[in-house]
């Protein structure tokens, strides 16, 4: 993706320590940050300076490359994955690129770790982009096939499941950019995604930085828009699918496919393999959801007319709130998951057709990256 016409990731190594940008300082200014370790790199995505499921799971792969910079012996290397596996519960994708990182280390002679470790980090990076065009490609026959609806088509999407929240490309957002770039008319309805706002703050950024047409609304604002035709699809991203097609997603996903579903509007999951959890059968009180400070849904953050950074309390001091981060949509409500495998049924079939589609193409050093992961 371009910022201000560069082309940038949201995530790569710099020299020995890993750079990233700092998704809290968006969308008022672009400041990246340098990480030299472990530790450095376990608080940013704690503290959501990186975020989304896909870019946490490079976060962590680049944090253990950090970590046997450090200490690669046998007990460096468990801590880094104890220190890194407790940051965030929902998205998968972190225990997935811990998995990976401990099972290519584990036979690695300490000496060899690092450089090893920023390998696969490497991959998973590079990997993660080339899954990111194939769910655009697979995503834009979705979109086309909504056009004699058109001429401009209206999406709608919760959250921030774009170039931000992967190292490159997006999830959600990727059909969009293929949309835009193949020349359809196409407009986005930017849910703003309170508490943190990462629609209006990073969605309605990013759409701006690739001149896709966009309007940010009120969370609530979705159902409204459906029942009046205004919204020809929903798409969204998610944290952790279950083997029957459960999506866990940011809080609020559900209520957006709840109007979806009466409404008739196709509600659409674009995910990587990689968030397809098929150890856990359902989603509804078996994904763990992770919950937040409630001083996130207390205060608000932003910048006043001066352009000086502001914290505002909204709530009454002494009320209490409850930050619940992710909820999970039933399979039911689910019109498609767009992997980079195809578009597949939110079902135990077509979850397994994905995992085994993807299984195969590792297998045959066919994946989408054209590099066989360790
Ligand atoms: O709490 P966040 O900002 O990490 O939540 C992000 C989301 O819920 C995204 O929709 C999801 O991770 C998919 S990102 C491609």
């Amino acid at each position: 993706m371009k910022v201000d016409g560069t082309p940038t990731r949201a995530i790569w190594r710099d020299g020995a320590r890993v750079c990233f940008i700092d998704q809290t300082r968006l969308p008022h200014r672009v400041a990246l940050i340098r990480a030299g370790t472990v530790e450095r790199m376990a608080r940013a995505i704690v503290d959501m300076q990186v975020r989304g499921a896909p870019l946490i799971g490079a976060a962590a792969g680049y944090g253990v490359a950090l970590a046997m910079q450090q200490d690669p012996s046998d007990a460096g290397l468990e801590a880094a994955l104890r220190v890194l596996g407790a940051t965030r519960p929902t998205a998968v994708n972190l225990q997935w690129a811990l998995r990976r990182q401990r099972n290519r280390l584990a036979g690695v002679a300490p000496e060899r770790r690092a450089s090893t470790a920023w390998m696969v980090a490497a991959q998973i990076a590079d990997e993660d982009v080339a899954t990111n065009a194939a769910i655009g490609r697979h995503g834009l026959e979705l979109i086309r096939a909504l056009l004699p609806r058109g001429p401009r088509i209206n999406l709608l999407t919760h959250c921030n499941a774009g170039w931000l929240a992967t190292v490159d490309g997006g999830t959600a957002l990727a059909p969009v950019y293929a949309a835009h770039d193949a020349g359809l008319d196409i407009h986005v309805w930017v849910d703003e995604t309170r508490p943190r706002n990462q629609g209006a703050a990073l969605t309605a950024w990013e759409l701006g930085q690739h001149g896709v047409p966009h309007t940010v609304i009120a969370d609530n604002a979705g159902g409204h828009l459906m029942q009046r035709g205004e919204v020809d699809a929903v798409i969204v991203g998610a944290d952790r699918i279950a083997a029957n097609g459960d999506v866990a997603n940011k809080i609020g996903t559900y209520l957006k496919a709840l109007a979806a579903h009466d409404n008739a509007v196709p509600f659409w999951v674009a995910a990587p393999v990689s968030t397809l959890d098929a150890t856990i059968q359902t989603g509804v009180g078996s994904i763990p959801i992770e919950n937040r400070d409630a001083d996130e849904l207390r205060w608000m953050a932003g910048v006043d007319n001066s352009g000086r950074r502001r914290r505002v309390r909204v709530t009454p001091d002494a009320s209490p709130g409850h930050n619940p981060a992710f909820d999970v949509t039933p399979a039911r409500l689910v019109s498609r998951i767009i992997t980079e495998q195809g578009a597949v049924p939110a079902s135990k079939d077509g979850i397994a057709r994905a995992i085994l589609g993807k299984a195969e193409a590792v297998r045959n050093h066919t994946s989408v990256s054209g590099s066989k992961p360790s």
